[in-house]
């Protein structure tokens, strides 16, 4: 087999970000791995046990998460006991759960997948430039096909991880700001890369998030709960295919369906 399909599904964002998903993997082409970032699903903030569930019955072989990995508290359970839930690996020694991990295809491929988190403007974690090359040196001594999400906020840390580990990884793929940036490409190494795939879930929102409550923060700078909006929601994707043998990326194609475009 020459080549692999794989499908990174954006940021997917409460109810409305699930349902968009459900309905559109329902027209899909059938791919050989699909990662889904969950960091949001539930209610906006976190992953919930059932939440999860439902993603892996529609096929979904890998979740990723971020900063809201913790939201949730029973979703810290299937963080520390699933082994397709993974949160960033640069979190200190002993936080429950793991931030890779190697899953085999129907095809019998084997797909490492690296959940990684940005330092600017974030927690301040371990390097993710040092750990993730810890990581994708063991990896490779399994497969030479490694998925990077790499949640963080900053396009220049998500640029320059994506240079430092080009050749060596299938692809760095950015999450974390909702909004999807117009800059894929192929990096000279084969790594495919995208600042930041976008989200899936509420358009009529502020990344999500009901627009009145994030405008309350702005105005006052004072705390405001935030809820998740509601309405239809955008969808965002990226399509992946790559070379099975050397793990190099052929080819990108990055999706963005709109609720008017429907
Ligand atoms: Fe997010
Ligand atoms: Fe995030």
């Amino acid at each position: 087999m020459a080549s692999i399909k794989v499908a990174h599904l954006g940021e997917v964002v409460g109810r409305s970000g699930r349902k968009a998903l459900f309905n559109f993997l329902s027209n899909f082409e059938e791919q050989d791995f699909l990662l889904l970032n969950a960091e949001n699903a539930a209610g906006g903030f976190g992953l919930t046990p059932r939440v999860a569930e439902e993603f892996f019955s529609w096929g979904i072989d890998c979740l990723t998460l971020g900063n809201h990995a913790w939201s949730k508290k029973e979703g810290v359970e299937i963080i520390a006991n699933d082994p397709r839930i993974l949160r960033p690996a640069n979190y200190p020694s002993g936080v429950p759960g793991r931030g890779a991990n190697i899953f085999n295809t129907k095809k019998g491929v084997k797909i490492g997948v690296i959940n990684l988190m940005g330092r600017i403007f974030m927690e301040p974690l371990d390097s993710p430039f040092s750990v993730g090359e810890r990581i994708v040196e063991e990896m490779r001594k399994e497969t030479p096909i490694i998925i990077v999400d790499f949640h963080a906020e900053a396009t220049s840390e998500k640029e320059a991880l994506a240079n430092f580990l080009d050749g060596k990884v299938s692809a760095v793929i950015g999450t974390h700001t909702h909004v999807q940036t117009a800059d894929e490409r192929l990096l000279p190494g084969g790594t495919a890369f995208i600042t930041d795939i976008g989200m899936t879930g509420p358009i009529n929102s502020i990344i999500g998030v009901k627009k009145e409550q994030v405008l309350h923060r702005f105005l006052h700078s004072t705390p405001t709960k935030f809820e998740v909006a509601e309405g239809p929601a955008v969808v965002c994707v990226l399509f992946m295919e790559i070379d099975a043998e050397s793990g190099k990326a052929v080819s990108l194609k990055r999706v963005r369906v709109c609720p008017s475009d429907e």
